[in-house]
C-alpha cells in the first residue's frame, strides 16, 4: 500500500532523514517516536509533499508520490491530511466554517471568498463534528474552544477531505492528559472504523504503545526500530532515545537524559 524507499532529506551537511525504508501493506495506526531532531517531522512532511526529498522515493498504491507536481500533488495532499501540534485553525472563524475549509481545494476561489458552502457539505461537517463529540460547539469561534476541542476540530477538518491517510505531527503535545486521551481515541476510532491509515509523531512512549499497532523509532535520521508495541522493550526504547540508565518509560522525548550529554542537562525541544 505504502512504500518508503531509501528516503533521504539533507539540509546542507545535516541529514535530517537518512535512507529511511518503510513498507505498509494495509492501513495501520503507526506511531513514530524518537528524540527531538530525530527527523520525525521531516519524514511526515515528505509524505505530504510539504518538503521534497533529497533522494529516494515514496510509492502509494503504485503511484510515485515523490514525483507528483501541480494538480496531482494537490490531490495527493488532500488524500493525506495533516494535523499539527498547534491545530492551525482560523481562530476568529466559527468551528463549522473551519471544518468546511477541509474542502477548499475542491472549491472555486469565488465560492471561497464569499464563504459559500454547499448545503450537503455543511451537513457533513456537522455530522463529523457530532462523531467527534463537539457538534454543540459548531457555531462558536474556534478560539473559544479548549485545546483538546480545537484539535478535534482540526481532525474534523482533516476528515472533511475524506483522506486515505491522516498524518499527525505531535497531535497531543500541547494538551493535558485528559484531552490527549480524547484526541488519541478519536484518531484510533477513525483508523478502526473508517480503515484510514494514521501516522502520528508522538513524544511519549506510553501513547505510542497504547494506541498504535506499529511503532517506528528514529534516531539521528535513521529508522532504528520498526515493530509492534510488544517488541518495543525498555531496552529498545532506551536505544532509540539514546538515553542513559535513568530512562523512564513515562518520560517524554524532551525530558529524557541522554548518554551524550551531562546528566543534569535538559534536552532542548
Ligand atoms: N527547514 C529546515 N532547515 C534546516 N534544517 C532543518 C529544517 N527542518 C528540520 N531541520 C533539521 O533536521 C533535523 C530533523 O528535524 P525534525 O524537525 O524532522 O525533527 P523531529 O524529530 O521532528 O524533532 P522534534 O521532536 O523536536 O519535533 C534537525 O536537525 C533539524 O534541525
Ligand atoms: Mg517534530
Amino acid at each position: 500500500m505504502l512504500r518508503i524507499e531509501n528516503l533521504t532529506k539533507s539540509f546542507g551537511p545535516n541529514v535530517a532523514v537518512d535512507a529511511a525504508n518503510v513498507a505498509v501493506d494495509k492501513p495501520a495506526m503507526i506511531g513514530i517516536i524518537g528524540r527531538s531532531g530525530a527527523g520525525k517531522s521531516t519524514l511526515l512532511r515528505m509524505l505530504n509533499c510539504l518538503t521534497d526529498a533529497t533522494s529516494g522515493r515514496i510509492v502509494f498504491e503504485g503511484q510515485q508520490i515523490s514525483a507528483l507536481k501541480g494538480a496531482d500533488k494537490r490531490r495527493w495532499q488532500s488524500e493525506c491530511a495533516m494535523i499539527f501540534q498547534q491545530f492551525n485553525l482560523v481562530p476568529r472563524l466559527d468551528v463549522v466554517s473551519n471544518v468546511l475549509h477541509g474542502t477548499l481545494n475542491k472549491r472555486s476561489t469565488l465560492a471561497t471568498m464569499f464563504n459559500l458552502f454547499p448545503q450537503e457539505d455543511i451537513h457533513r461537517a456537522i455530522d463529523i463534528l457530532d462523531r467527534l463529540g463537539i457538534a454543540e460547539h459548531g457555531p462558536k469561534r474556534a478560539e473559544a474552544l479548549s485545546g483538546g476541542q480545537q484539535q478535534r476540530v482540526a481532525i474534523a477538518r482533516a476528515l472533511m477531505q475524506d483522506p486515505k491517510i491522516i498524518l499527525a505531527d505531535e497531535p497531543i503535545a500541547s494538551l493535558d492528559p485528559m484531552n490527549a486521551q480524547l484526541v488519541m481515541q478519536s484518531l484510533r476510532a477513525i483508523h478502526e472504523e473508517d480503515g484510514r491509515m494514521v501516522v502520528a509523531n508522538l513524544h511519549t512512549l506510553d501513547t505510542a504503545r497504547r494506541y498504535c499497532d506499529r511503532v517506528i523509532g528514529m534516531r539521528d535520521g535513521r529508522i532504528v526500530f520498526d515493530g509492534t508495541p510488544e517488541q518495543l522493550t525498555t531496552g529498545v526504547a532506551r536505544d532509540i532515545y539514546g538515553a542513559d540508565d535513568s530512562f523512564s518509560e513515562a518520560a517524554t522525548s524532551t525530558e529524557i537524559q541522554t548518554l551524550d550529554r551531562p546528566k543534569t542537562a535538559q534536552v532542548v525541544a
